[in-house]
């Protein structure tokens, strides 16, 4: 195996630690309140972060370059063997949580990789990545499965790849016009192969968890996806389409085939031979390679018709293919709140359909919202931020919609917070918190926000009912 010489820390990692309580009271159903109790006894509560969004350390304990530190740094280059350092360091981790109770559920790999794969393959473009993906899930199996039950492959294949292959905006920064004006690339085609390679890394390293190290360990292993919501923009039958058509082409992308094999035929009708097709061999691969459905949910948006209009006048907000765009006004009325990330609105409501949609497109499947989280809009330095009431409202009201999905039938097993404090947002530096907690950048100093004491709170507190104004 080529990478005999992977390093443990340089590949990945993303933790979503989970902290749970017990109750037995009966479910509320009154709209203006959220509670505990409202939840299943086993339902899991937990915060998230990933790796390179908050270890630094980038040249330390034997770690080397990955595509990110490339990306934001200088060009360089240092390789080594699996890093014993590396190994310790989540081994603490993970018997750390452990021992206050908290259960890690752990992502194999959130966005960074070695930039020695970027060198060598071109990263994902490259079926060789399946393999190279499959060594280094079986090392975490081995090494860490004792402890951790709950795994997912792969963070968000689908925002990944429009990133990095259709808008150039993350590392290895390939696209083409009209998406982006990067230095080579194909916006049409690459997302997607890049893509087809993670879905099939994905299902090969689960076949490989579920025969050698499933029967002995007893975890879950599923993957998981952004996944806005999407209204129509105007009540007429395209806009309709163009709905069906956006969830198709960014959230049947990636489910479809871990669940039943295959693209979405929405995708198949309009790309043609662009979609990379799958084999027998890897239809029976992934048929049913997802113990559950891991879920990234942010924002709603209006779905364009790129076809049969003229509302899509701007190729930043169109989706894979361009045939769908969106919007985050209607009549010039917003959505929702505006929130710190560009586009990103708050839109309680969107959390409730957005499940029922996936229930009755994945009506056996569990889901686990694995990201849920607010960022105020304009960036303060300082303390200021503190009392983050709006922070606290957004989680009451996307909380309350998720429990009205599930009283509909969605089967949801846990939420976490995205995210337990402030970190690295990609493209978007340190001028975006998303955290729970308040990081000092200078004396990396954690302060915990009002918000970390109201989730404290509102887990260990079955009865006690914090009310909620909607938005
Ligand atoms: C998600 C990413 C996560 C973080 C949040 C805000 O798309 O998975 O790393 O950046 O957005």
């Amino acid at each position: 195996m080529l990478l005999q010489k992977t390093l443990l820390s340089f590949f990945f990692f993303s933790l979503l630690l989970l902290v749970q309580s017990k109750h037995n009271h009966e479910v509320e159903e009154e709209e203006e309140v959220v509670t505990r109790s409202m939840f299943p006894d086993d339902f899991i509560f937990g915060v998230a972060t990933s790796a390179y969004q908050i270890e630094g350390a980038y040249l330390e304990d034997g770690k080397s370059l990955n595509n990110w530190d490339v990306f934001t740094h200088h060009p360089g280059g240092r390789f080594g063997e699996i890093n014993p350092s590396g190994l310790m360091f989540y081994n603490n981790i993970i018997d750390n949580l452990l021992l206050k109770g908290i259960e890690p559920f752990v992502t194999i790999h959130h966005f960074d990789l070695p930039q020695e794969l970027e060198d060598r393959y071109g990263g994902w473009l490259s079926p060789h990545m399946q393999e190279e993906y499959v060594y280094f899930a079986k090392l975490c199996f081995e090494k860490f499965g004792d402890r951790v039950k709950n795994w997912m492959t792969i963070n968000e294949p689908n925002v990944f790849t429009q990133f990095a292959y259709m808008r150039g905006t993350f590392p290895p920064r390939r696209c083409s016009l009209p998406f982006g004006n990067c230095s080579a690339g194909n916006s049409d085609v690459e997302p997607l192969i890049a893509a087809h390679n993670m879905l099939i890394a994905h299902a090969k390293a689960v076949k490989l968890y579920r025969n050698h190290f499933q029967p002995k360990q007893g975890g879950i292993v599923g993957l998981t996806a952004n996944a806005f919501h999407y209204e129509p923009y105007t009540n007429d039958e395209f806009s309709y389409q163009a709905v069906e058509r956006s969830y198709a082409f960014n959230v049947d992308w990636i489910f479809d085939p871990l669940i039943y094999g295959n693209y979405p035929a929405l995708m198949r009708k309009y790309l043609g031979k662009d979609l990379p097709k799958f084999s027998k061999e890897e239809v029976e691969l992934l048929k049913g390679s997802i113990d559950f459905i891991g879920i990234n949910h942010y924002s709603t948006f209006y779905a364009l018709d790129c076809f049969n209009s003229n509302d899509c006048t701007s190729t930043e907000n169109r989706a894979i293919g361009g045939y769908t765009g969106r919007a985050i006004a209607r009549n010039g009325i917003p959505i929702g709140d505006e929130m710190g990330v560009f586009g990103f609105r708050i839109v309680p409501y969107g959390m409730e359909k957005l499940l029922n949609r996936l229930s009755l497109r994945y009506p056996n499947t569990s889901i686990y919202i694995t990201e849920n989280g607010y960022c105020p809009p304009n960036y303060q330095e300082g303390t200021e931020l503190l009392q983050d009431f709006t922070r606290i409202k957004f989680h009451q009201t996307y909380l309350a919609s998720m429990s009205k999905a599930m009283r509909k039938g969605a089967k949801v097993k846990g939420y976490f917070v995205w995210s337990f404090m402030d970190n690295f947002e990609w493209i978007q530096g340190y001028n975006i918190t998303f955290g729970l907690y308040y990081v000092d950048r200078n004396t990396m100093k954690r302060t915990p926000r009002l918000s970390a004491k109201w989730f404290k709170d509102f887990i260990a507190n079955g009865e006690k009912s914090s009310t909620i104004s909607t938005f």
